[in-house]
């Protein structure tokens, strides 16, 4: 199965199968065919699974940076170029990266700066990774003053998104990639009954050609691209909150499943949709194994003042909500209706 991400001349295929990997020295010969070397950047735990068995059909060196978000610094960032500087890795050569998000947020942003700019393939290996993160060319590290808040615009030779390397991964990161997973599913308009109908497979292709789709009408997020930030508003809020007290607490798709069920009920209260779209996120998520209780100790004013202080939000409270036209972004959202629905969703529980 291929997916094109259409970008003119810069377009690329997400290949998704089981054995995807086994693609990279064809895709490499095709895509790259004057690179000689390739650095695979993934980190050591990855590097050391049974999947990891990839050719490139170039001299090829593993590059390992720390796992997760440790991995998405400038201190990483910096000793990722270096390593790359002393392998004398060329314009022509590849980085290729090789993980969930966080490796491939890093390893893009590296391909994007290191001699102004080398060529890049992601093979993502988480469900996030495969939904989202290794596909549209965002690329980024986190500042202190917040997540992803330094990066650029990225856009890699094609992806390969191998189911086999699933086979590994945590239930709780599994979990995490449903979140997205059901943003793309409700974005499609999907009600809870057809998902007994659907393979993870599938909801993987599914997922995959919505944001294909999405990118390749507006790669730069100067319109469309907004709509994959469904959610996110309260997720990032709940993040910021329940991360200040401890890295594990939230995870991103854990906070986007609770974000989803409250943006139901935002637009509810906004007249813009009625009950049964309520209904039919509460389902979705549900079906899905997904939790859509806001957790605990995570107080209005503390969600308030986190949105009202995140720093790629537009200086007033803006949501991405259904309504009569279908999805669309809504700006200027009164924080005292808000709070209100915040509360009414908290009492729900
Ligand atoms: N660039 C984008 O458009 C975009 C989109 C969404 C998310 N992101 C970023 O992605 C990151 C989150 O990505 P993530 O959820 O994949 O988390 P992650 O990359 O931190 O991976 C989570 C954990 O799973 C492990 N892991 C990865 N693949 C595995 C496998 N196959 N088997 C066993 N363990 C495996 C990792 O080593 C890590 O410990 C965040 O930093 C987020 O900002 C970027």
């Amino acid at each position: 199965m291929k997916v094109t991400v259409g970008l003119a001349d810069r377009s690329y295929d997400v290949v998704l199968a089981n054995g995807a990997r086994h693609d990279l020295a064809a895709l490499i010969n095709e895509r790259a065919p004057r690179a000689t070397t390739a650095a695979l950047v993934t980190s050591q735990g990855l590097s050391e699974q049974d999947w990891f068995d990839l050719q490139s059909g170039l001299v090829q060196h593993v590059v390992t940076v720390p796992d997760g978000e440790a991995g998405k610094s400038w201190e990483s960032l910096g000793a990722l170029l270096e390593q790359l500087a002393d392998l004398e890795l060329s314009r022509d050569d590849i980085v290729v990266g090789v993980g969930g998000g966080a490796v491939t947020d890093l390893a893009g942003f590296a391909a994007a700066v290191y001699l102004r700019g080398i060529a890049l393939v992601n093979v993502p290996t988480t469900l996030v990774g495969q939904v989202d993160a290794a596909i549209g060319g965002k690329t980024a590290v986190n500042l202190d003053a917040g997540k992803n808040l330094a990066g650029a615009f990225h856009q890699p030779l094609g992806v390969l998104c191998d189911f086999e390397t699933l086979a590994t991964l945590p239930e709780r990161e599994r979990l995490g990639g449903l979140g997205e997973v059901a943003k793309c599913w409700l974005l499609e308009g999907g009600f809870a009954a057809e998902l007994a109908a659907v393979s993870l497979h599938d909801l993987i292709v599914m997922s995959v050609s919505l944001k294909a789709s999405i990118v390749a009408a507006d790669e730069r997020e100067g319109g469309r691209r907004a709509l994959l930030n469904y959610g996110h508003t309260l997720a990032h809020a709940l993040e910021k909150v329940a991360l200040a007290r401890s890295a594990d607490e939230l995870r991103h798709g854990e906070a986007v499943a609770v974000g989803l069920a409250f943006a139901a009920r935002l637009a509810l209260a906004l007249g813009r949709v009625d009950a049964t779209e309520v209904a039919r996120h509460d389902e979705v998520l549900d079906a899905l194994g997904l939790r859509r209780a806001l957790p605990a100790r995570c107080p209005t004013t503390s969600i308030l003042d986190a949105m009202a202080h995140d720093k790629k939000a537009h200086h007033d409270l803006t949501f991405v909500l259904a309504g009569a036209e279908g999805f669309e972004v809504v700006r200027g959202v009164e924080p005292r209706v808000v709070a209100d629905v915040l509360e009414s969703f908290r009492g729900e529980q």
